[in-house]
């Protein structure tokens, strides 16, 4: 088949019913018009690709580019917070991600916290799902049983219109969720399939025989192993399994049905229209099943989010997507083009942070990143410590292996070393989804709690606060100068301890991850602004931050990850057309020192240390203390 030819002519053929249309704006007419005839070929191969063999294809398309159209007419007015496209490149971009209610109480109330923002250098702002989801456990909103409708415990959907309005104002941006994977059982397509509605059933993966299930479950990954076994749960009411992905009132879409994906970008166009500049693909990498695979990061679900990137394309083409993969980097970097994701959490180097703090080893971070950091042009990493889920242990085990560590053995290590079982650990963690089969787990816990400021300041014990602050700070420059995006988790920025009220909380108990999502009080603000561990925290934050955002080389640069020949340290380079960077972390309690011959990819004599403000000599040996962090700087020289 021809594809270019018979995607024109069914563009064609699809046309006249759009032009035809009742336009309110006659230049968005136009415009769209434009924007299909120049997208529309990835979108029709996608969607070929993915719903060829389907008799009705022809009338899911008509369907799309209907609504597709609609939204246009209605949405032209959204004015793009910047007119630079690769504004996610920038030096001055730092993000965070806050629940609305734990970090301020509601929309309104987070609005007046726009200057605290603004004070930080904040930029990107991640708000978590805060659409209506079930009362009691909704998974902390990622279910969603109306895409439409602000939780009304947070506000209203004016209020969300007027905090992004606000926040644009500011020149920030507005991250939203878009959980496509699954819809909470309360979601109306929910509610129909379980009335007996076959057309919403087909929304769903309902299964009637228990042998297709147990087929399902012996090659499917359980996510949520604690909640319950295998990925399907029983509903009473039509007298079938549905696939749950992750709770059992989480119901996973069936995007084998070309209706499920123009009903669902149909939502996906709402959350545009609220003004957002970036989407999270939450769980993106489960969105394709087929039968006798792990049903993860399948090449079609590769192809669907090409078919949704298409559709923002023509659609609402100022929109990014954040990739949510935490899986094996392999399959993570397969999602960041700027056909797929623009960006994408880099689980790996989060992870491996942690694993050169647990062991003060940086092999296998340097090894990892070597193999995996690079992805294309126009995409970006975003960065991050911790978030408001677990950290789970995802790098590549044959690197490991190459290094002589056993990944299953040493995962186990991990689990144990950030958990309090392993002793002499700093680290105050909590063991989550302990999976009774293969004893697998991961870890929660806030950055100063795993860090050991916990520890520390209960024992009242000055050195041992001192080495948590050092390495709240090591992670932090090393988040704050890769290249990529950081994003801040709310509450590390002020060094907020474990909170374990969850425990307490009948819909949560179950849920670990609540010991990193603490409601944020006056009391944990002041704290942060006294003279305090926390203080401190949030004083070397902010000098890191104010640094970043001062030097275009934090911003686009080459990045190369180096080898320092030293077990305890962390290195790279970013080389910018005007200045250069050299970025040396030592994860160990020992002072260590690096030979000067590692400055010679900055090709300069005039050094300077960003950190400490000292200007080092070449060639005399860079001396690290204690979890010390270097960020040297160099004008490059024409
Ligand atoms: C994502 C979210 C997590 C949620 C899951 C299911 O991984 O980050 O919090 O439990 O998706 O939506
Ligand atoms: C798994 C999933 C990830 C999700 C997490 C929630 O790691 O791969 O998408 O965020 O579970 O705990």
């Amino acid at each position: 088949m021809d594809r270019a030819f018979e995607a024109q002519k069914t563009l064609a053929r699809l046309l006249p019913g759009i032009n035809a249309k009742r336009w309110k704006n006659k230049s968005a007419k136009t415009e769209f018009k434009a924007n299909l005839e120049q997208h529309f070929q990835r979108l029709f191969d996608a969607l070929v690709e993915l719903y060829g063999h389907h008799y009705d294809l022809h009338f899911h398309l008509d369907s799309l580019l209907n609504h597709l159209a609609a939204h246009y007419d209605a949405n032209q007015g959204i004015k793009l917070a910047s007119t630079d496209p690769y504004w996610y490149q920038s030096e001055k971009n730092l993000g965070m991600a806050v629940y609305v209610d734990l970090f301020a109480g509601d929309l309104d109330k987070l609005r007046q916290r726009i200057p605290y923002l603004k004070s930080l250098g904040v930029n990107y702002l991640h708000l978590m799902p805060l659409y209506l989801s079930p009362e009691g456990d909704s998974d902390g909103g990622y279910a969603v049983s109306d895409y439409r409708l602000v939780n009304p415990e947070l506000g209203t959907n004016e209020d969300l219109k007027a905090l992004a309005d606000a926040l644009h104002q500011e020149g920030m941006r507005l991250v939203l969720d878009f959980v496509f994977n699954h819809t909470s059982d309360e979601h109306r397509w929910a509610q129909a399939a379980k009335a007996g509605d076959k057309r919403y059933q087909d929304y769903y993966y309902l299964l009637e025989d228990g042998d297709e299930v147990a087929q399902y479950n012996e090659t499917v990954r359980e996510i949520f192993p604690t909640v319950r076994r295998g990925s399907f749960t029983w509903v009473e009411e039509v007298d079938a399994w549905v696939w749950t992905t992750f709770n059992s009132f989480q119901w996973d879409l069936n995007y084998a049905n070309p209706e499920v994906f123009v009903a669902i970008t149909d939502e996906m166009l709402h959350l545009a229209s609220l003004g957002c500049d970036v989407l999270r693909l939450d769980a993106l990498a489960f969105i394709w099943k087929q039968k006798g695979t792990v049903c993860e990061s399948l090449p079609q679900a590769h192809t669907l989010i090409k078919a949704f990137n298409a559709c923002l394309r023509i659609c609402a083409p100022q929109l990014l997507f954040k990739s949510e993969a935490i899986v094996h980097p392999d399959e993570v970097n397969k999602y960041i083009s700027v056909e797929e994701c623009q960006l994408s959490y880099n689980p790996l180097m989060m992870a491996l942070m942690w694993e050169s703090l647990a062991t003060r080893e940086t092999k296998l971070l340097t090894a990892s990143l070597k193999r995996s950091f690079q992805i294309p042009q126009h995409t970006r990493w975003v960065n991050y410590i911790r978030c408001h889920d677990d950290i789970g242990w995802t790098w590549d085990d044959a690197v490991a292996g190459q290094l002589g560590i056993n990944g299953q053995d040493h995962r186990l290590f991990l689990n144990r070393f950030y958990t309090g079982q392993f002793e002499g650990s700093f680290a105050r963690g909590v063991p989550f989804q302990m999976n009774p089969s293969n004893g697998d787990c991961r870890v929660c816990g806030t950055l100063a709690s795993l860090t050991g400021l916990e520890s520390a300041v209960e024992a009242k014990d000055a050195k041992a606060i001192e080495l948590a602050l050092r390495r709240i700070r090591l992670l932090n420059a090393i988040n704050l100068s890769m290249t990529g995006l950081p994003l801040l988790y709310q509450g590390d920025e002020l060094g907020v301890l474990n909170d374990h009220a969850y425990l307490d909380d009948p819909h949560k108990r179950e849920d670990s991850r609540w010991v990193n999502r603490k409601p944020l009080t006056e009391d944990d603000f002041a704290l942060a602004s006294s003279v305090s561990a926390q203080g401190r925290v949030a004083e070397q934050l902010q000098q890191l931050i104010t640094i970043r955002q001062s030097h275009a080389v934090f911003g686009s640069s080459q990045t190369e990850i180096l080898e320092t020949y030293n077990p305890h340290a962390f290195s790279f380079a970013r080389i910018g057309d005007r200045e250069r960077l050299l970025v040396i972390a030592n994860f160990s309690e020992q002072r260590i020192s690096i030979p000067g011959s590692i400055t010679d990819i900055l090709a300069s004599i005039q050094m300077q240390d960003l950190l400490s403000g000292k200007a080092l000599e070449r060639d005399k040996p860079i001396v690290l203390e204690a979890y010390e962090v270097v960020w040297i700087h160099t004008k490059a020289s024409a």
